[in-house]
């Protein structure tokens, strides 16, 4: 999977004569999760500009293309806004800038799981997510000259009837992706959007497009007054999608991360973006989500040691050995006090250093339930190879 990421985000730059129409200029790059390996394949892109809730296009601006195969690292973007499209939209405008081929694009379930019957030639040869900008305020004296910069970007999901909104940290030096930490930490957040989309097509019994089976798994998550915490949660997609898919399930989920991620919680878990309707729309008693410091190398805190816990989640964190043994102490520090906890666990693994893991696991006195590995296509062979494995765990305590 790639991504459109902004290096440097859009840019008001003023019409400096009469009604001149201002101009949005931008720089944006196509990588990895990891940001390690750019998009090797050419990918024709659009840019648009939409209004402040990024949900009506305005404008449509010059296509580019993103021309990987000879060696392009970053592609500068502009937009140019009539005067009166400031007025009219209260203000507030956003760019988005999204691959122009549909079968690229990657915000539904569908696509990320790679099940698509739409289209079945394109359906597993990988894609594209676009990238939408924070809202840009258009000052009404268009004569000024501005300069605006916005340090974040959304990620837009379709999951079935729902949608899921994502923020992450942008620009130059980006800190707190979606996969947040991982530029420096060399790993991938692929795991934590596959295991969004997996749970999110499971989340409808009815439906038998969700494949594989997770028996265990699946019995959990139906049952009534679930509690649930997810460790290194990044931006928090696993977390919300579980809040937002089993809403009628789970009574308490709480999101947990080292400090430097609290901001980019609170962003994601604030009212305005969790606003995107349920599809248990009749839930009176929506589930309590929030964010906690959760430092593995720390003890538990005791609001959470005193909670039983049904369920655990981990995604894409177990790339660093060196930390490893902290998750591992720290997952059975909870099951310590929550008889029949499982672990759901995501992962993409690159390193046999990671295996570690599984022998901790062990002599932590879990015992693998069940296991799965997805395939993740990647448009232009990504890194080496045609694609890439995602694997699912779910253990519970031996
Ligand atoms: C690869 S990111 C995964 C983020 C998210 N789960 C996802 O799938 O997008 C790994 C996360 O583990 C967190 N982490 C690393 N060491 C940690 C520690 N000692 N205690 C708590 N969290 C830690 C990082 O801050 C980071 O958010």
């Amino acid at each position: 999977m790639h991504y459109i990421r902004f290096l440097k985000p859009p840019r008001l730059l003023g019409g400096r004569r009469g009604n001149a129409p201002s101009v949005l200029k931008a720089k944006v790059t196509v990588t990895t999760d990891l940001g390690e390996s750019f998009l090797w394949a050419n990918v024709d892109l659009v840019v648009e500009l939409t209004d402040g809730t990024g949900k009506r296009v305005l404008e449509r601006g010059k296509g580019y293309t993103w021309k990987g195969s000879e060696g392009m690292r970053s592609l500068e973007v502009e937009l140019f806004i009539p005067a009166f499209r400031g007025k009219e939209s209260g203000g507030m405008l956003r760019m988005l800038v999204r691959p122009k081929e549909d079968f690229l694009a990657v915000e539904n379930s569908e696509r990320i799981l790679g099940d698509s019957n739409e289209h079945e030639d394109t359906g597993k040869m990988g894609c594209v997510m676009a990238v939408r900008s924070m809202a840009i305020e258009i000052p009404s004296n268009q004569s000024l000259p501005i300069s605006t910069t916005t340090s974040m970007a959304e990620r837009t999901f379709r999951f079935g009837k729902s949608e899921i909104h994502i923020w992450e940290e942008t620009g130059e030096s980006i800190a707190r992706h979606i996969w947040y930490a991982c530029t420096t930490q060399n790993t991938h957040r692929d795991a934590g959007l596959l295991l969004s989309a997996y749970l999110a097509s499971i989340s409808d019994p009815s439906s038998q497009k969700a494949s594989p089976q997770f028996p265990s798994l699946q019995r959990t998550l139906f049952q009534k007054d679930l509690k649930i915490i997810e460790l290194g949660a990044g931006c928090g997609i696993v977390g919300i999608t579980l809040s937002t898919f089993f809403e009628k399930q789970i009574s308490q989920i709480l999101l947990t991360d080292l400090p430097e991620a609290s901001e980019i919680l609170a962003q994601n878990l604030s009212p305005l973006s969790l606003s995107s309707p349920s599809p248990n729309t009749s839930n009176s008693n929506p589930p309590k989500i929030s964010h906690q410091v959760l430092d593995w190398s720390s003890p538990l805190p005791q609001n959470i040691s005193e909670t039983k816990w049904d369920m655990v989640v981990v995604a894409d964190c177990t790339y660093n050995p060196d930390v490893v043994p902290d998750l591992v102490r720290t997952l059975a520090r909870l099951g310590e006090a929550s008889a029949g906890m499982l672990v759901l666990l995501a992962m993409k693994v690159r390193h046999d250093s990671e295996m570690v893991f599984f022998e901790l696991m062990v002599q932590g006195g879990f015992v693998v339930l069940e296991k799965c590995k997805m395939a993740l296509p990647v448009l232009g062979g990504g890194g080496g190879g045609g694609g890439e494995d995602i694997e699912v765990f779910v253990f519970a305590v031996g």
